[in-house]
C-alpha cells in the first residue's frame, strides 16, 4: 500500500495539483517534504534555503517592495555554495546583491524592468554620513512643501480632479484621490533628479494609491486624507536612511572597494565573460506575472517610458494568456539563451544556483527543472546538487513544487 507520504509526492507530480491555479497566491504557504539529489552538504543548503520564510529587515532588504523576492537568508545560505563576485542576472529589487555586499563580496545585478533597477540600485548604495544627511533634509523639505499644497487643494476646489493643475500623469484620476495627486506631484518637483529621494518617492506609490497591493491591479476603497502621502514620505526618507547606515555599519570591515553594479540588460544578452565565480539567481516562474504591467504606476509618476520592457520580459503572464503553446516555446528558448550567457559570465569552475518554481497557466502546470536541465548540460554545466520542496498553496488546496539547483562550470 502507498504510504500517506508517496500519496503526498504523487499529486505534487501529477497534472491536478494546479488545476484550480492562481499560482500568484503561492507565496504565502507551508512548505511540505523535500526531495534531495547529488553532493549531501550542497543539497541541504538548497533545502534551506526553499525553507526560509521568517520576516528579515536587515540592513536595507526592508526597504522598498519588489514582487517575488528571494528570502534573504536563502539569499546568503546560496553564496556560501560558491566563491568570488556575484552575478545576478534576473536581480529584481536586489536581494541577492545585498547579501552579495554583506558578504564582502563584489557583485553585478541586471534587469529590463527599470523600476527593479532603481530598487536594487537604493538597496545596495553605499553611502556617507553627508549623503544621509543630505537625503533626509531633502526629503524633509519635499514632505513640508507636499502637506501645505495637500491641504491647499483638499480645503478649495481642487478635490474635482478636473480643476487639479501641474504635470499629474494622465492615470492618476484613476488611482489617486486629488490631493494625494498634488502631494506627490509636490514631491516629485522638490526631489528633482536626486536618485535616493527618487526611490523613496518610489516606494510609496502603491501604497498611497487606490490600488490593493505590489501584486493585485484590483481597486479598494480606503481613505487617503490629505497629508498621509508626505508623512508617508518623509517617514520612508528617514527609515530609509537609518537602513543605508545599518549597511554601512555590516560592511565596515570590507573594503571601500566592495561595490555591487546594476545594469538595466536583458539576461539572455549579457557581454560578461569569465568574470564571476557564481550566478545566483531567480529568473521568472513562467506565466505568474506581468512584472512591466505591475510598475505602472511606478513608472508614470518617474517619468520612465518601458515600452520595450513588455517584450524583453521573459515569461510573462500576458504572453501565456494570449498562446500557451507558442510562450511555452519562447519561455525555453529564453532559458537557453540565458542559461548560455551565464555560463559564459562564470569563471571556470564557477557555479551557477537557481531558484524556480513551475509555473500554473490556464489550470495546467508549466514544468521548469527539464528545460532547465536540458540548457545547463548543452552549455557544459554539470548538475551538482538538487532540492524540490514541495509547498502547500492555501489558496488552492493543492501543492507545488519549488526548485533549487546548482551547477558547475568545467575547467576549475
Ligand atoms: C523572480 S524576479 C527576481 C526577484 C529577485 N530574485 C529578488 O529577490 O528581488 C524576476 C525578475 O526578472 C526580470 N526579468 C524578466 N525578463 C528578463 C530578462 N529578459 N532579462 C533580465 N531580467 C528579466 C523581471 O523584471 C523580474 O524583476
Amino acid at each position: 500500500m502507498a504510504s500517506r507520504r508517496s500519496d503526498r509526492r504523487a499529486r505534487a507530480a501529477s497534472p491536478e495539483w494546479a488545476e484550480a491555479g492562481d499560482v500568484r497566491r503561492a507565496l504565502t504557504q507551508r512548505s511540505g517534504e523535500a526531495l534531495r539529489e547529488g553532493d549531501d552538504a550542497a543539497s541541504r543548503v538548497l533545502e534551506s534555503a526553499l525553507r526560509e520564510r521568517e520576516r528579515v529587515e536587515r540592513a536595507t532588504h526592508g526597504f522598498h517592495a519588489y514582487p517575488a523576492g528571494l528570502h534573504p537568508d536563502a539569499a546568503a545560505a546560496l553564496l556560501t555554495l560558491g566563491e568570488g563576485p556575484v552575478l545576478d542576472p534576473f536581480c529584481g529589487g536586489g536581494t541577492v546583491l545585498v547579501e552579495a555586499l554583506l558578504a564582502g563580496r563584489p557583485g553585478l545585478g541586471c534587469d529590463v524592468n527599470p523600476v527593479a533597477t532603481i530598487v536594487a540600485r537604493a538597496r545596495t548604495a553605499r553611502t556617507t554620513e553627508e549623503e544621509r544627511v543630505a537625503l533626509r533634509s531633502l526629503c524633509r523639505k519635499a514632505a513640508e512643501t507636499a502637506r501645505l499644497a495637500g491641504v491647499a487643494n483638499f480645503n478649495g476646489n481642487g478635490r474635482d480632479f478636473t480643476m487639479v493643475k501641474g504635470t499629474i500623469p494622465d492615470i492618476a484620476p484613476e488611482w489617486y484621490d486629488p490631493w494625494t495627486a498634488v502631494e506627490l506631484d509636490a514631491i516629485r518637483a522638490a526631489i528633482g533628479n536626486h536618485a535616493a529621494a527618487r526611490a523613496v518617492f518610489s516606494s510609496i506609490l502603491v501604497k498611497v494609491s487606490h490600488r490593493e497591493s505590489e501584486t493585485a491591479n484590483r481597486k479598494v476603497d480606503e481613505p487617503r486624507p490629505p497629508t498621509t502621502t508626505a508623512t508617508l514620505f518623509h517617514k520612508r526618507a528617514r527609515e530609509y536612511a537609518r537602513q543605508l547606515e545599518e549597511l554601512e555599519k555590516l560592511t565596515a570591515a570590507f573594503d571601500a572597494e566592495v561595490r555591487v553594479r546594476v545594469h538595466r540588460e536583458d539576461a539572455r544578452e549579457l557581454r560578461e565573460r569569465e568574470e564571476f565565480g557564481m550566478v545566483v539567481t531567480s529568473p521568472p516562474y513562467p506565466g505568474v506575472y506581468d512584472y512591466a504591467q505591475l510598475q505602472q504606476l511606478r513608472l508614470a509618476w518617474l517619468g520612465i517610458d518601458a515600452e520595450d520592457t513588455r517584450f524583453s520580459e521573459m515569461g510573462s503572464r500576458r504572453q501565456f494568456r494570449a498562446d500557451r503553446a507558442e510562450a511555452l516555446a519562447a519561455w525555453k528558448l529564453d532559458t537557453h539563451r540565458w542559461v548560455r550567457a551565464a555560463a559564459r559570465a562564470l569563471r571556470p569552475g564557477g557555479r551557477l544556483v537557481v531558484v524556480i518554481a513551475d509555473g500554473v497557466v490556464a489550470g495546467k502546470p508549466v514544468e521548469t527543472l527539464g528545460p532547465l536541465g536540458e540548457a545547463a548540460r548543452s552549455e557544459g554545466l554539470t548538475r551538482v546538487a538538487r532540492a524540490t520542496v514541495e509547498r502547500w498553496d492555501e489558496g488552492v488546496d493543492r501543492m507545488r513544487p519549488e526548485h533549487a539547483v546548482m551547477y558547475e562550470k568545467g575547467g576549475g
